[in-house]
């Protein structure tokens, strides 16, 4: 059992998620590795607030695109809620700003500051800026770290909650547009097409041939739980997770306090198991003595999630 079977399958972009320090960030980056080495050009996103990217692979990265040294293939982002809120007012602020200035009377950072205030426009922003990666055929996979449980949810409910929020501004628009008598509002037709753009991106993310989800989790009270709440809130969202890496898993302890600390996990390995062992993977994934860190480390992870 292992994530080799994604191998072969095309996927566009790889997810993880779970609770905060579970390991979300060193798996990514060992899976990013792991397809970048089988020739697939990759980007490894983290759009966590406090990014490691960095001190996993030892070397600067920002919020530019940059090659990871020493592995082929494999560039790294490191993009934080300012620069998608900075990105974001670049790419929309223009548009908007010329479809309300022909209602209403506002100054340009004005306008922009409001419409940014909108709920999720920074998720909207960034799972745009992943399908349109995906889609001007820069990479192969984007494999993306995302930000701790509450906020991957946040991120997919997103959407929905966007649409709905939309869903109203039509109404209101005409109202206004009645009222001063115009004749066209190209805010309309701008709301249009962000609707647009909230559907496309809330389809790609649901189809399971581009898009997969892995779970990470630790075998323990409170990482078994926050498991199973993610998994059901996932379900609402007509999503699946198939794959679930518990990780921290103690093999062959050499000392009591390991034994019992295996002692201690083994009952929750075996609650995720009951719970869904039938129907998903369920990947175990060793405490390894040291950190992992550097090229070097994450080959030795990728063994464990990519053998053979
Ligand atoms: N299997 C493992 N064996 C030993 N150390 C591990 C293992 N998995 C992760 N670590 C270490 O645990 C720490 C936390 O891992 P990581 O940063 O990947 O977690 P995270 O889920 O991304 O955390 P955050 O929620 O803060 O982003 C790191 O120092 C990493 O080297
Ligand atoms: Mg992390």
């Amino acid at each position: 059992m292992s994530l080799s079977e994604l191998d072969g399958s095309g996927k566009r972009v790889l997810m993880f998620g779970g609770k905060g320090g579970v390991g979300k960030t060193t798996c990514s980056a060992t899976a990013a590795l792991h397809y970048a080495s089988l020739g697939r050009k990759t980007l490894i996103i983290s759009s966590d607030l406090t990014p490691s990217l960095s001190d996993i692979f030892e070397m600067e990265i920002g919020p530019k695109e940059k090659a990871v040294q020493g592995v082929e293939n494999l560039d790294a982002l490191e993009i934080g809620p300012d620069e998608v809120m900075k990105r974001w007012k670049k790419k929309f602020g223009p548009e908007i700003y010329e479809a309300a200035s022909s209602m209403i009377n506002m100054e340009y950072d004005e306008v922009i500051e409001y419409v940014a205030m909108a709920p999720g426009i920074q998720e909207e922003f960034m799972l745009d800026y992943v399908l349109e990666r995906v889609k001007d055929g820069s990479y192969d996979l984007i494999v993306w770290d995302t930000a701790p449980a509450g906020d991957t949810l946040r991120l997919l409910e997103l959407p929905y909650k966007f649409m709905e929020h939309l869903r109203t501004a039509p109404k209101v628009y005409m109202r206004v547009r009645d009222a001063l008598k115009l004749k066209k509002v190209p805010f309309l037709e701008l709301i249009e097409s962000w609707k647009d753009l909230a559907e496309e991106v809330t389809s790609f993310m649901r189809d399971p041939t581009n898009t997969e989800f892995v779970l990470v989790t630790i075998p323990e009270g409170l990482g078994v739980y926050q498991a199973k709440r993610l998994v059901k809130e996932f379900q609402r969202f007509g999503l699946d997770i198939r794959y679930i890496l518990v990780n921290n898993v103690i093999q062959n302890p050499d000392s009591d306090f390991n034994r019992q600390r295996m002692e201690m996990q083994c009952p929750y390995i075996q609650m995720l198991r009951d719970e869904y062992g039938d129907d998903r993977e369920i990947i175990k994934v060793p405490l390894f003595p040291y950190e992992i860190k550097g090229v070097q480390r994450l080959r030795e992870l990728e063994q464990v999630l990519f053998p053979g």
